[in-house]
């Protein structure tokens, strides 16, 4: 089995800045109630740019980051669940875009989880051999699906994307966890197209919008990002001390104090851009990493939680060993 690094990263959200006091004009809500209840301040949403365009603006970043040519990649595989079309897939989008012709290419759905199985997947084709150089991109325009008259929801997500290049190296992906309840699938869900045809009767279909339980889903999140952070240490030589930072899906800032409270865990340790960008489902990890390594919060050797949760429901995490840059 050989061994897989993270060698770059790159983000990209759009322009055009949404404050909490914007929003209050297009629906019933304040800056006071989405700052105190989620922690949100202001997010990014898309005029122009689709998800392909924004996932290719940051993929060219994380290229350039890992100082490796398109033509290198082996695979790319793209997290999203705002897809411009069915198919091709966005990946395959993102591949004629950088010229990426030796790559295979896909998408994968995992919504807010879903950059960490990105980087799992593709981990697993670089551990057996399969792969040298892999390109993982949690990419969404969650304006497409969002419900602009459903205050409870329309607060919360944005739009972006955030990248990695990965390679066969060093131990850099020491361990990971990914997790599913479909069970609870209907807490967080948008329903794509009804079944159709000329066989059967059916209604004209409703352009599809994303629809949560916001309780349910923060219960389910203030027990599964302990537990997953908990998990990912399990048969390694490292406790939670060792951990120099943690960078959780930014969803709630509440869901994030709650885990740090539930763990026992300084919150200085929990990475959070979420006043920024809000809720960017599977690009928000990615987001926060770039972030956090081109602001040289990450050093050399650091180790890393990345840990998220998300519709499915699907949970998980990686825990990564930082082996760029200086000490
Ligand atoms: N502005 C003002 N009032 C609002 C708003 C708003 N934007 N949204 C809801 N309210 C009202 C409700 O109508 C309700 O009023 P009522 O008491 O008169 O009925 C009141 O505020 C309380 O509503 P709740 O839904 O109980 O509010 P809660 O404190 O649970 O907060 C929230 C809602 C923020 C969505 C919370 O449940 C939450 O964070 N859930 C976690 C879900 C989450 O983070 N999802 C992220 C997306 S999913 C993902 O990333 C995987």
């Amino acid at each position: 089995m050989y061994d897989v690094e993270i060698i770059g990263t790159g983000s990209y959200v759009p322009e055009n800045r949404v404050t909490n006091d914007d929003l209050s004009k297009i629906v019933d809500t304040s800056d006071e109630w989405i700052r105190t209840r989620t922690g949100i301040k202001e997010r990014r949403i898309s005029l122009t740019e689709t998800t392909a365009d924004l996932a290719v603006a940051a993929a060219r970043r994380a290229l350039d980051d890992a100082g490796v040519a398109a033509e290198e990649l082996d695979l790319i595989i793209v997290a999203t669940v705002t897809p411009d079309y069915f198919f091709p897939s966005t990946a395959c989008f993102v591949q004629n875009s950088l010229g990426a012709s030796r790559a295979a290419c896909f998408d994968i759905s995992a919504a807010c989880t879903g950059f960490i199985f990105g980087l799992s997947i593709a981990s697993q084709f670089i551990r057996t051999g399969m792969y040298q150089k892999a390109l993982i991109i949690g990419a969404e325009a969650l304006s497409k699906i969002t419900d602009w008259e459903d205050r409870g929801t329309c607060v919360l997500f944005a739009d972006g994307a955030g990248a990695a290049v990965i390679k066969r190296g060093n131990q850099g992906i020491i361990s990971e966890v990914i997790g599913s309840d479909g069970s609870k699938g209907e807490c967080l869900e948008c329903p794509a197209l009804p079944l159709k045809n000329v066989f059967i009767e059916a209604e004209e279909a409703k352009p599809p919008h994303a629809k949560m339980n916001g309780r349910e889903v923060f219960k389910f999140a203030v027990n599964i990002l302990p537990e997953c952070i908990l998990k990912i240490l399990e048969n390694t030589p490292y406790t939670l001390e060792d951990i120099n930072h943690i960078i959780p899906h930014q969803a709630n800032l509440r869901i994030i104090d709650s885990a740090a409270k539930k763990l026992q865990v300084d919150q200085a340790k929990f990475y959070v851009n979420l006043p920024s960008y809000g809720n960017t489902s599977s690009a928000s990890i990615p987001i926060a990493l770039d972030e956090m390594a081109k602001g040289k919060l990450i050093h050399k050797e650091d180790l890393l939680v990345l840990v998220g949760f998300g519709g499915g429901l699907t949970y998980g995490a990686m825990l990564i060993k930082w082996t760029i840059g200086g000490k």
